[in-house]
């Protein structure tokens, strides 16, 4: 049965939505009739995704900003609903990864991936909050690694966990004005970054394909339409949740050992 989703003149900010997944679910939202905005820290990154984002409601807005520039990312929050109005749905995705076993991760190296990915969050949350509608919808990316235990993941996963809890958290604090505020956990995603660097080679990415229970890989497409729905008011009473769309990986535990 196909789903249909209808966000005519809705105003949808996705905080590093200018590659990968992100970009998959700013793309969605856009074909969905929303004005959309992004922001991440790469000019040439921003212009071309504002580039591809434009709906019947407006073009595309984007922003150039580092998550972890608290200033830098109120400015761009407090633009982009001057210009679009307030906002309906806010999905946060900014982050950074690298695989490396704890003894070769430095202290700025554990810091840098904790401040883009957990504080980094926290940033776009809070500059997010004095200009969303009520009600509307707040959709935190997570990743699997917030709550199983990874070799060589230590610093994302101490990250995402944070991030899961910070989505509880405000679903708590943030309900009763009408905030519903959810988290998505994507499984192994085909053909984006967060993929080429945990599974670098063909071999490695048939080998997370086949764990799958599904026994495929995911698609931008699938973390998106998972967004759409959250964002929606067929999800009306949905806060609080962590919803992984993920094929069932993450029922089999550790996949990186
Ligand atoms: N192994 C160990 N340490 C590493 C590393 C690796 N593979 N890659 C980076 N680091 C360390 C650096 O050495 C540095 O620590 P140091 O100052 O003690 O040497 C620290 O991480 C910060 O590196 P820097 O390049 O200055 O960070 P940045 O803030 O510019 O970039 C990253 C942040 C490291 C997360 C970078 O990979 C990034 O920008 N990622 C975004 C894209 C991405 O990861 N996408 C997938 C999303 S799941
Ligand atoms: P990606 O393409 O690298 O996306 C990351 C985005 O965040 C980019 O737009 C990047 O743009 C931006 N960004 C990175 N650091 C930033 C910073 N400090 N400030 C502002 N923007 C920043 O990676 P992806 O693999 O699609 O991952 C997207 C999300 O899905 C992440 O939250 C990740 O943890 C999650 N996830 C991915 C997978 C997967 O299989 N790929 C699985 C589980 C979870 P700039 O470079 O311009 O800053």
């Amino acid at each position: 049965m196909k789903a249909t989703f209808d966000y005519t003149g809705a105003a949808v900010f996705v905080a590093g939505g200018t590659s990968g997944i992100n970009l998959g679910i700013a793309k969605a939202f856009a074909a969905a009739g929303a004005r959309v905005g992004v922001g991440s820290r790469k000019r040439e990154k921003v212009d071309a995704a504002v580039a591809m984002l434009g709906s019947p409601a407006g073009p595309a807005l984007g922003y150039t900003f580092d998550v972890r520039d608290q200033e830098a990312v109120a400015a761009a929050l407090g633009a982009f609903a001057a210009e679009a109005g307030p906002i309906d749905v806010l999905v946060s995705g900014a982050a950074g990864n690298f695989p490396a076993l704890a003894n070769d991760i430095s202290a700025n190296g554990f810091k840098a991936v904790v401040d883009i990915d957990l504080v980094g969050t926290w940033h776009v949350m809070k500059a997010a909050y004095p200009h969303m509608r009520r009600p509307g919808s707040i959709i935190n990316i997570s990743a699997p690694q917030a709550f199983i235990p990874m070799a060589m993941q230590v610093h994302v996963c101490a990250a995402k966990a944070g991030v899961d809890m910070v989505t509880r958290c405000l679903a708590i604090e943030w309900g009763g004005e009408g905030l519903r505020v959810n988290g998505v956990i994507p499984g192994p995603i085909d053909g984006t970054e967060g993929m080429a660097r945990l599974a670098p080679d063909d071999a490695a990415r048939a080998r997370v394909a086949s764990s799958v229970p599904m026994a495929r890989l995911g698609q931008p497409e699938d973390i998106a339409a998972t967004c759409l729905f959250l964002g929606s008011e067929a999800a009306g009473y949905v806060s609080g949740a962590i919803l992984p769309a993920d094929g069932g990986w993450s029922l089999r535990g550790a996949p990186l050992g």
